[in-house]
């Protein structure tokens, strides 16, 4: 089975699939992304996905490249065309394709591509034991909250997790708050069993997941709060975790050379977890 790409109304092989040299997104980093969870033949989330995107959009000022309905159907026939159960959907909306100049070109389309890859489902060792992160300065622009495709901070952060042996690298702001994770919010559990994460904003990223948690920590009961922490706090935390739509409710047992509690992951972010996967379970199918 050959891996399908949409490209600018065409579906094609992708390893061939290509966007035009002169793509604003290619040379200016002027467009924006989803990624959507595809679990199980369904799209966790997708609304709330399509709506970020619209503001994402609006923000930028530009244009969806088509109708919101299209869009839904592109993402299913490509899913269709992939017969992927569970991976990742990734969508990409740049400003289009004009002759290099940086003010907006006039009439010109936008251009939506959008892929598929297949995924594992949750790693088990990383949810039975967690993983590490690192603490490193957040040097992004200062309106993370639009899912811009402009990752450059975000690259060189996630580079040197990975240098470090660590899963995922923290940013801290000015102030030493941890605003968020390079691809993902940030989370701790206070000793009194408090959750936190980060305020809304326009210093992090309004995480799909991250809302999705907070619902399902109101269900479960879990006091939880809106506010700024250091990395100290985090370390000293009981429990820490990160979230995104690829890797759900993932513990944190180390920062840096820090152990975190008793070096498992917590109770808590165990329970969210797997209160997160019966919540997609739910998600109405896709594909059939
Ligand atoms: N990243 N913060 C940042 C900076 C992110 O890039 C992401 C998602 C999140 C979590 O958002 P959500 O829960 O909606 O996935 C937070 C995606 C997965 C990525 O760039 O691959």
């Amino acid at each position: 089975m050959p891996r399908i790409a949409y490209v600018n109304g065409r579906y094609l092989d992708h390893r061939h699939a290509a966007v035009h040299v002169e793509d604003r997104g290619y040379q200016f980093a002027d467009g924006v992304y989803e990624v959507i969870n595809l679990y199980r033949n369904r799209l966790i989330d997708e609304d709330a996905h399509l709506d970020r995107l619209d503001r994402s959009l609006r923000e930028l000022q530009m244009d969806w490249p088509m109708s919101r309905q299209a869009m839904k159907v592109i993402m299913r026939e490509l899913v269709r065309q992939n017969r992927y159960a569970t991976g990742l959907v990734y969508i990409q909306v740049t400003r289009g394709v004009a002759p290099r100049d940086h003010k907006f070109p006039e009439d010109v389309r936008s251009a939506l591509v959008m892929t598929v890859r297949p995924m594992l489902e949750f790693p088990a060792e990383m949810i039975e034991d967690g993983v590490k992160i690192i603490v490193i300065d957040d040097m992004r622009w200062k309106r993370p909250d639009i899912k811009a495709i402009a990752l450059l901070p975000n690259v060189m952060g996630k580079q040197m997790a990975a240098e470090e042996g660590a899963f995922e690298a923290w940013m801290r702001d000015a102030d030493g708050f941890i605003t968020e994770g390079t691809s993902s919010n940030a989370w701790i559990v206070t000793a009194a069993g408090t959750l936190i994460t980060h305020p809304e904003g326009q210093d992090i990223l309004r995480g799909i997941t991250r809302q999705e948690i907070i619902a399902l920590a109101d269900e479960l009961g879990i006091p939880f709060e809106e506010r700024k922490f250091t990395a100290d706090e985090a370390s000293a935390a009981r429990e820490v975790f990160m979230s995104n739509s690829s890797h759900f409710v993932t513990p944190v047992t180390r920062i840096g050379d820090v152990t975190i509690a008793n070096g498992k992951p917590g109770s808590l972010s165990l329970a969210l977890h797997e209160r997160y996967l019966q919540f997609m379970e739910s998600e109405p199918f896709a594909v059939p």
